[in-house]
């Protein structure tokens, strides 16, 4: 008993220091400007905001502090800025960029107004009319209160003391500081419905019954952070905004597993999120909450991140689980399974950054609360990230079960065209068609009769004027070019695939290309893993539900005039002044005549796109004339 009370004493003094600090935090003597710093801030010029605003306050010596947070969520108007006032009231302000860092900074020094039309809503406490930020249309899917992503805009991400004082840790305390058993731990994720958010929704509490029941002393527990869907950031957003709730998701995974080693395998093009966990561990095992003997239980469980090379198989486990066992990352047969052969050939757990994410929230209230949101087949919140041809770009925090038609109203629509096609999932995920939307929700059952997934997370909506044969060309390229090549059904495959599609995009498709691609795909299904498995499914979409756009590219025609073959480029105008720039531009001198009579030699030009940039006005697509025979096809 005398542990039960060291553990949560300890947890408790932890928390006296944190409450102090993050008072003084939320209630600042004098205003503070916060600077969102993540991925996608910094993308947007955070950093040169922050110099600016930093310049300014050094030389006008004004009596207003720096911080950082995390963006909230909208992404389309970063670089965000919070300032916090001395009661407390907290303003968020964006796109602030170099030139508005004067006004920005009258406005946190007391000439309320200055940067009104900067304001876009309350991240606490109540100013004047500004509304508050969860009463923004962008977020009126999420659940009122947020909880993956609560403490978004509410904390500085490299501070231990702010995760602590907003109840961080506190789960995993009275787990330890109780003694509850590992088993009850498990039980509690299979009640509340936990699955895997890598895309594959295996229950995680039952994943974490095999490793805790695998032979031997040593268990690795490992996450799986390669996060590598062209369009999904949600993992990102768990590192950067808020990386002790991976940690405290990881320890808990940790003792009801009984790993005391763990692995985070972070993919290298996220910097920032491998800074941000790295500064979380060093911060936790200062505090006694990682390493050995934690919160004085005698519990030891060590946490290390390893810099993933780039390789999108290595998202795969088995192929996670070789590189970190310094072999060649490829994925491999299962069985055995990782809870059997696992890291540097012990038994391992592999879960995804939100997995482990959900679970101190579950284990701070309870199964029941957990499923307060979701549907009965999939219950909890989840993020997803939302991009392409919407002019709201960002994340969201949302129940399973929310209408996809609605998350586009919130994103502002499609921009540029209509709705053409959806994709979810990633280069293994799908291609739904747009005019299904309505049918749509955000679980994955719902996309399960358009031989479509849900995947990861990562959602990007395309309009009308994409080519889904010049999407499909690009994604099975990702996929031939991703693959480890063990199995020449997934690499050769691919790559016929891909010579097939590329064939048919530069205006030389076949009719026996159709029976053939459905061929390929039947045999890339034999692969040994799921990389070669879903390697097809793209490809499989269109001929499903883009059976027009194939057949017309086939034919040669292709609206979008985005498929290089299918279309040429000519002068539109040979006055434009800007026409010389673009013969000078042209790299295999395509733009031949003398002035008032240049033309482009078809055979020449290469469709660069060059003179386009230079002179658009002067030069111009076409559809290319239908090659002679063709149409006796149709
Ligand atoms: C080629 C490939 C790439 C994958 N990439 C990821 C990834 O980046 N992140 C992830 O969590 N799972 C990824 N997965 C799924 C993992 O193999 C595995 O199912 C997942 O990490 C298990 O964690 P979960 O149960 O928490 O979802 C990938 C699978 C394949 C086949």
């Amino acid at each position: 008993m005398a542990e039960t009370l060291n553990a949560l004493e300890r947890y408790e003094a932890l928390r006296l220091d944190a409450d102090a600090v993050y008072e003084a935090w939320r209630m600042p003597d004098r205003p503070r400007i916060d600077i969102a710093m993540d991925t996608s801030s910094l993308a947007n010029g955070a950093q040169d905001t922050g110099r600016a605003l930093a310049g300014l306050i050094a030389s006008s010596n004004a009596n207003v502090d720096l911080g950082q947070v995390h963006g909230y969520g909208m992404q389309w108007l970063h670089p965000t800025v919070q300032v916090t006032f001395p009661d407390g009231a907290t303003v968020l302000y964006g796109p602030v960029r170099v030139e508005d860092a004067p006004r920005l900074l009258d406005e946190a020094n007391g000439i309320w107004g200055a940067a009104a039309d900067l304001r876009i809503g309350m991240i606490a406490g109540e100013r004047d009319d500004i509304p508050s930020i969860r009463d923004h249309e962008f977020f009126s899917l999420e659940p009122r209160e947020r909880r993956l992503t609560r403490n978004l805009g509410l904390i500085d991400p490299d501070n231990l003391q702010h995760y602590i004082a907003r109840d961080g840790y506190r789960a995993a305390a009275r787990m330890m500081g109780r003694h509850q058993s590992e088993e009850a731990v498990r039980n509690v994720l299979n009640e509340a419905g936990l699955t895997g958010r890598g895309g594959a929704n295996f229950p995680t509490g039952v994943k974490w019954n095999f490793l805790f029941g695998a032979p031997g002393e040593v268990h690795y527990l490992v996450c799986n952070a390669d996060e590598g869907d062209p369009g999904a950031w949600v993992n990102r957003v768990v590192m950067e905004g808020d990386p002790h709730l991976l940690l405290e998701g990881m320890l808990i995974g940790a003792f009801a597993t009984k790993s005391r080693e763990g692995f985070i395998y972070l993919r290298d093009e996220y910097p920032f999120s491998i800074q941000r966990m790295e500064h979380a561990i060093r911060e936790a095992e200062a505090a006694g909450l990682l390493g050995d003997d934690i919160l004085g239980t005698g519990v030891s469980f060590h946490l290390r991140v390893i810099r993933g090379a780039g390789s999108y198989v290595c998202g795969d486990e088995t192929g996670l689980l070789s590189s970190i066992s310094d072999d060649r990352g490829m994925p491999r047969v299962k069985p055995p399974f990782p809870a059997a052969v696992g890291a540097l050939g012990k038994p391992s757990n592999v879960n995804n950054v939100e997995s482990y994410a959900n679970v101190p929230l579950i284990l701070m209230h309870n199964a029941e609360w957990y499923r307060e949101f979701g549907t009965e087949r999939q219950s909890g919140t989840k993020i997803f990230s939302f991009s392409g041809d919407i002019p709201r770009v960002g994340f969201m925090e949302l129940g399973f079960g929310a209408s996809l038609a609605r998350v586009l109203d919130v994103c502002g629509g499609v921009q540029g065209g209509q709705l053409k096609a959806i994709q979810p999932g990633g280069p293994l995920g799908s291609l739904v068609p747009g005019h299904v939307i309505e049918d749509l929700v955000l679980e994955p059952a719902s996309f399960a009769p358009y031989d479509a997934i849900l995947g990861g997370g990562g959602i990007v909506f395309c309009n009308d004027q994409t080519s889904v044969m010049v999407l499909v060309e690009m994604f099975s390229e990702f996929v031939e070019v991703e693959s480890c090549g063990r199995c020449t059904t997934c690499h050769g495959g691919n790559q016929r695939k891909t010579e097939i599609v590329r064939r048919i995009i530069d205006g030389d498709g076949r009719r026996e290309d159709e029976p053939n691609l459905h061929f390929i795909d039947r045999t890339i299904q034999f692969s040994n893993c799921a990389h070669g498995q879903l390697s097809p499914k793209i490809m499989r979409n269109i001929l499903q539900h883009f059976h027009d756009d194939y057949e017309r590219a086939v034919l040669g025609v292709d609206h979008t005039l985005t498929a290089k073959g299918l279309y040429e480029v000519v002068v539109a105008n040979q006055r434009d002044p800007q026409l010389p720039a673009a013969v000078d531009i042209c790299p295999t001198g395509a733009i031949q005549g003398e002035e008032g009579r240049r033309k482009v030699l078809a055979d020449l030009c290469i469709r660069c796109g060059a003179c386009l940039e230079v002179a658009p006005n002067a030069m111009a697509k076409q559809p290319k004339t239908a090659r002679p025979g063709i149409l006796a096809l149709t």
